[in-house]
């Protein structure tokens, strides 16, 4: 098989990467190494950016989000038994994000890719990239039992933190920077109307908790646990209470509770490989970074990156020029840096540490106090909650 750009992974950034490569006129064949079900059922991600937002329409994917998307125009941030508002638009020039669910954008990009688009193999596991470097580069896969190759002009490794493409390009050439946290996400969905009209990021002395949801019936919620933490161990019961004690609030809000109908923990890390290209070898999304989620940034990460490729390979493929090929991983980097900073920054205010002394946890008290006073604090959160431009 041959084809212009071999996209490995059909998560939401190869998907994305396909269909905006479709609609400039490029050839691309996208390998995702599981079945469609379970891609479209994964759990994941839940809040888009604006700029998301806008690029899903912009390539015939919006249609659905915008009749089931939720505008959420703030979030609202607790602790120490106080509520507190963050109102996007007044603060981040009229922005606010949409909250849709991950698994809903990739059923809409699948749906779209099978019906117009170039090919989508499910079940063809990705298992070598070769000669990344050279004007010919390979990917080996195997499909229905039978290994095969794929000659690509370029090859997009969109294949996530456990993907292959990353390992091809020489230990030598990169960079590595992580942090592992020592506590996880425990998060799960249920089935009872969001208590809330907007997210709740809350920081209790006893952990962390965000109420999300995913629609008006079906809410989702997180708790701060120890890393390593067996989900078994939580009843519903006790996820309930915990998430009711965490949330308490002064006032007569109350938490309700319903049939919880998927249950599992979520590590936390940060890592970032630089450079996110080698050769005609170009990484994206998860692939490349990965950041703890309490910024909501992952998802849209993935899709500036490929957003950037994108408009690269068409430039490429229209004039010759490699001038954004060539800038590719540094115009990433740039935006991947700072969503690694807001989103260290949320995860280490938010979440409260028995290894950091009192006078630690009293500074962190103390800059949840700030945003809550100052317009100029709060705008710093909103701006780069809702999405820094597009640079
Ligand atoms: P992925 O979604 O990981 O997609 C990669 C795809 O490549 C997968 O479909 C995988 O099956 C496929 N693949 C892997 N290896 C191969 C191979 N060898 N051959 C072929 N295909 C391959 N972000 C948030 O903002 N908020 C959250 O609450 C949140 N929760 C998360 C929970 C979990 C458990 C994880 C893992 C991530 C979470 N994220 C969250 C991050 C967000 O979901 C990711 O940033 C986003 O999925 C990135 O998209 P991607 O397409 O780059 O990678
Ligand atoms: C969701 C996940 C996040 O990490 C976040 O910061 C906000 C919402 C969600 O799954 O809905």
């Amino acid at each position: 098989m041959r084809t212009t750009v071999g996209i490995i992974g059909g998560g939401p950034a190869g998907l994305l990467l396909a269909r905006l490569l479709h609609r400039a006129g490029l050839d691309c064949v996208v390998l995702e190494s599981r079945e469609r079900r379970y891609v479209e059922a994964r759990q994941r991600a839940g809040i888009l950016e604006q700029g998301t937002v806008d690029v899903l329409r912009e390539c015939g994917a919006g249609a659905r989000m915008d009749r089931e998307g939720l505008l959420h125009r703030g979030i609202e941030l607790r602790f120490e038994g106080r509520a507190h508002r963050i109102d996007f638009p007044a603060l981040a020039d009229g922005r606010s994000v949409m909250v849709y669910a991950q698994t809903e954008v990739v059923k809409d990009l699948v749906a779209l890719q099978l019906a117009d688009g170039p090919p989508l193999l499910f079940g063809a596991e990705v298992l070598t990239v070769e000669d990344p470097d050279s004007a010919t580069p390979t990917v080996r896969f195997r499909h229905e039992g039978r290994e095969q190759t794929l000659s690509c002009d370029f090859v997009a490794g969109c294949d996530g933190f456990h993907g292959v493409a990353r390992g091809a390009i020489p230990a030598e050439r990169t960079a590595v920077f992580e942090r592992d946290y020592p506590y996880s996400w425990l998060g799960v969905l249920a089935d009872v109307p969001p208590s809330c009209e907007e997210l709740i990021y809350a920081r209790h002395r006893r952990g962390f908790a965000l109420h999300s949801m995913r629609s008006p019936q079906v809410s989702r919620l997180y708790l701060q646990v120890p890393a390593g933490t067996d989900p078994a161990g939580w009843s519903d019961e006790r996820i309930w209470d915990e998430l009711a004690t965490r949330f308490a609030v002064d006032g007569d809000w109350a938490l309700e509770r319903g049939p919880i109908t998927a249950k599992s923990v979520t590590p936390m890390r940060a890592y970032v490989q630089e450079p996110m290209r080698h050769g005609r070898l170009f990484l994206a999304g998860d692939a490349a970074h990965i950041v703890p989620p309490t910024g909501a940034k992952g998802l849209n990460l993935a899709v500036t990156d490929v957003v950037t490729l994108a408009r690269a390979l068409t430039l490429h493929h229209e004039t010759g020029s490699t001038e954004l090929l060539d800038s590719y991983s540094e115009t990433c980097l740039r935006r991947v840096w700072q969503a690694e900073r807001f989103s260290a920054f949320m995860t280490d205010t938010l979440h409260p540490h028995p290894d950091r002394t009192p006078f630690e946890e009293r500074l962190r008290l103390a800059q949840l106090e700030r945003i809550a006073a100052s317009p100029a604090a709060s705008a710093e959160l909103a701006e780069n909650y809702v999405g820094l431009p597009l640079s």
